[in-house]
């Protein structure tokens, strides 16, 4: 309050000052330039979903720790393509028309449309699963370019240990994803390759856009004791459509991510989508800050990883939870804004 005080007076003997010295302008435009030296932060996100949110939260949050604060300290322009290529592309070359001194795409898609648009301007991934295998850097540890950025890679062998673990009787996992997210792509094959390490039949399903998972959940849950989804952007964004069909089955889901725990998957232990945001944030203001630069900065991977137990969900589907497992967990309400 003090301090609102204190500027509120310097506001009045500055504009007073401006008013008595150089009420013809030219203070009027020295302020201006002042306001054009503030960098513009670029901040492009794929779409709404909560992950995603979730993540945009922690950049703009670890941003305003490190003094970047919209209006005062940055010019910070945020949009969201709400899942549709063309708004990325025009998003992208507004970002590059304007000058920007930074943007940062949050998701693959919105990372793959910046890069596209500016190979010098610096670009900061938010969450991209694997960047070297999209070809958004030479390599994971030396970008090369323009780009550097947080993987959000998810510890999936770790996952099907889980579900494991909670369904010892269990025969076969379903795998659902896009097959138009190369992120997506990745982790579904993987996942694949890796269910027989844990005693799993799987039936994969893909879906190509949101209007799919309803009607192809609808018929993956009738063949499989649960399923696992990874952190895809068509999932997340039609995710209750999903459980919707699966809990007309009483098939519990199991995604990559501890915010769709949250939403009704029963547990993961997964990446905490607000701390990727806070790493993105980190890493856009050392850019800023001139502290790293992203031809030399290797991608950081997202590490904390929460096990996340959604304890309704599970009573709902009747499902026994072992008690070594509930004692540690995380019950949903809690994850938030866990850090
Ligand atoms: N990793 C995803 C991508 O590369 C983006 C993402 C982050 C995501 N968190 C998520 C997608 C949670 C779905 C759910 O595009």
């Amino acid at each position: 309050m003090k301090r609102l005080m204190l500027s509120v007076v310097g506001l009045v003997i500055l504009v007073t000052g401006i008013y008595i010295y150089d009420y013809t302008g030219p203070a009027q435009e020295e302020a201006q330039d002042v306001a054009d030296k503030l960098p513009t932060v670029a901040l492009l996100q794929l779409t709404s979903h909560p992950s995603l949110d979730a993540i945009a939260e922690g950049v703009v949050d670890k941003l305003g720790e490190y003094g970047y604060v919209d209006g005062e300290t940055m010019h910070l322009d945020f949009q969201n393509a709400q899942g549709d290529q063309s708004n990325l592309n025009q998003m992208s070359a507004k970002f590059v028309g304007e000058r920007a001194d930074l943007m940062i795409g949050i998701a693959t898609p919105a990372g793959q449309a910046l890069a596209n648009a500016s190979a010098d301007i610096p670009i900061i991934l938010g969450a991209v699963t694997d960047p070297e295998n999209v070809g958004l850097v030479a390599s994971n540890q030396h970008p090369n370019g323009n780009v550097t950025g947080v993987s959000d890679m998810t510890p999936i062998a770790e996952q099907l240990a889980l579900i494991r673990q909670i369904l010892p009787d269990a025969k076969t996992l379903g795998i659902m994803y896009s097959s138009s997210e190369d992120n997506s792509v990745t982790q579904g094959k993987l996942a694949e390759s890796l269910a027989a390490d844990y005693d799993f039949e799987t039936v994969v399903k893909t879906v190509t856009s949101t209007n799919d998972v309803s009607q192809v959940g609808q018929q993956l849950v009738k063949e499989v004791d649960a399923v696992w989804v990874p952190n895809d952007n068509v999932i997340a964004s039609a995710f209750p459509s999903l459980l919707q069909q699966s809990d007309a089955e009483g098939i519990p889901i199991f995604p990559a991510v501890d915010v769709m725990v949250t939403q009704g998957g029963l547990a993961t232990l997964g990446l905490n989508q607000y701390q990727l945001g806070l790493m993105t944030g980190e890493m856009a203001a050392q850019v800023l800050k001139g502290e790293i630069n992203p031809a030399t900065e290797p991608i950081r991977q997202g590490k904390q990883t929460d096990l996340i137990i959604n304890f309704e969900k599970a009573e709902q589907l009747g499902i026994n939870l072992p008690k070594k497992l509930s004692e540690k967990a995380i019950p949903v309400d809690h994850t938030e804004k866990e850090e």
